[in-house]
């Protein structure tokens, strides 16, 4: 079975009967939103608040109950996918440009899981390009200073024209490389005005399960 799938499945086991859980984005989340749709059917009572509209309409499909985010105080579990994760839990995420959503997810959830193949490991982020969510208006302003400050930015386009988020905005690329100090480019890109979110998420999961060969390896952030 494919790593994703593996690691997906394996992530389905967490979720409790009468759960708020967020479901995360992208082709590993896929995996387990099906699993989701199967337990559903069979009886399992939970809720779920989606991290996009691709998401929103793939648990839509699989009849999963769905529920806003404004409609619950916090959420039991959140289940979602990474780009690129380090030893110390550092990731980077929004590949699939939902990352504000995802952020805000995770921010009110009791408990995080992150899903991923063992393509996502590394010794230290930054080769995946860093997405972060920024405002539509004024977005040449913005990317003059990134690019003061040798962020390297690239406006993510999609059939010509800049892709647009769910939240209606814009995402930039920043092609930093490796080494850079995560917490300084982390703090300094919230200071940029109609920079809204980054795909930074520092030491934010609880659990890792990582899909290798045929088995799903379980690490736990001992750090949290
Ligand atoms: C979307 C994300 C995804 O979780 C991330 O891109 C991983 O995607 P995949 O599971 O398809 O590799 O952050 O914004």
């Amino acid at each position: 079975m494919e790593e994703k799938k593996i690691a997906g499945i394996k992530a389905t086991e967490y979720i409790e009967n009468n759960m708020i859980i967020g479901l995360g984005t992208g082709s590993t989340a896929y995996y387990m939103i099906e699993k989701v749709g199967e337990l559903t059917k069979l009886g399992l009572n939970i809720k779920a608040v989606t991290t996009s509209q691709g998401t929103a309409d793939l648990a839509a499909k699989f009849m999963i109950p769905l529920i806003s985010i404004d409609e619950v105080d916090s959420i039991d579990l959140v289940i979602d996918g990474v780009d690129e994760i380090d030893g110390q839990f550092n990731a980077i995420k929004g590949g699939g440009g939902a990352l504000f959503r995802e952020k805000m997810v995770a921010n009110i959830a009791k408990k995080v899981i992150w899903i991923m193949d063992s393509s996502k490991l590394v010794d230290s982020i930054g080769g995946f390009p860093l997405p972060i969510e920024i405002l539509s208006y004024g977005y040449s302003h913005i990317l003059k200073e990134l690019e003061f400050l040798s962020l390297h930015p690239v406006l993510r386009m999609r059939g010509g024209v800049p892709f647009v988020t769910d939240n209606h905005n814009y995402i930039v690329d920043l092609h930093i490389g490796k080494s850079f100090d995560i917490k300084y480019v982390s703090e300094k890109l919230m200071t940029i005005s109609g920079v809204l979110e980054t795909g930074l998420f520092l030491n934010m999961c609880d659990l890792i399960i990582v899909g290798t060969g045929y088995e799903a390896k379980v690490t736990e952030n001992k750090g949290r």
